[in-house]
């Protein structure tokens, strides 16, 4: 069985899409500085660009999460594998995610992160799936709606492989 990666939505129109989501951001916190923390391995870079695109004072902050319990049934409890060097206490949070799937990890990542104290706290991911949600969780800035496939690239991986695609693809096995 080979794998190979079939584009869903190329480099340009990605880039082009952080740039739009940038500017959202910059015009909403205006006046602000935005901690952003960075969901990873996967977030590492949208993060990144989209950084890049907020012309605003920004501080950042990076945790590990993974989920625990067996495959088939997740519990929704998250284990935080590596946890945030500094306070929340205060500040304009931004969580940065590469996928929002179930929604098991962030609607129990927020709740935990609300208990440490940030004065506003938002969500801003690069792909949603709607149609896998099995949690509720308040999305505040999504760069792309797709549909129930497995994907890869742009800090995304299939067994640890492809973070570094330029795009985001699709893994088909032939
Ligand atoms: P959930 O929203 O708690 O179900 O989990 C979301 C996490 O599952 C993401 O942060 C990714 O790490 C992973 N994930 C979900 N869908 C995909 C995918 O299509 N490709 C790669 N990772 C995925
Ligand atoms: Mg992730």
């Amino acid at each position: 069985m080979s794998e190979r990666i079939e584009v869903l939505i190329p480099e340009e129109e990605v880039d082009k899409r952080i740039s739009e989501i940038g500017e959202e951001i910059s015009k909403a916190y205006a006046g602000k500085t935005i901690h952003m923390i960075c969901i990873l391995k996967g977030g590492a870079m949208f993060m990144c660009e989209l950084a890049k695109r907020i012309n605003l004072p920004v501080t950042m902050d990076f945790m590990s999460v993974s989920s625990y319990g067996d495959d088939t049934k997740s519990s929704g409890i998250v284990r935080i594998s590596k946890d945030l060097d500094e306070s929340l206490s205060g500040k304009d949070v931004l969580i940065v995610e590469d996928i929002i799937d179930s929604g098991r990890t962030l609607s129990y990542l927020i709740e935990v992160l609300k208990q440490r104290g940030p004065k506003s706290i938002e969500i801003c991911t690069l792909l949603d799936k709607p149609s896998r949600r099995e949690k509720l969780v308040k999305v505040d800035y999504s760069c792309f709606s797709i549909p129930n496939e497995f994907v890869v690239g742009y800090g995304l991986d299939y067994a640890q492989k492809y973070r570094n695609l330029p795009y985001i693809g699709v893994v088909r096995f032939d």
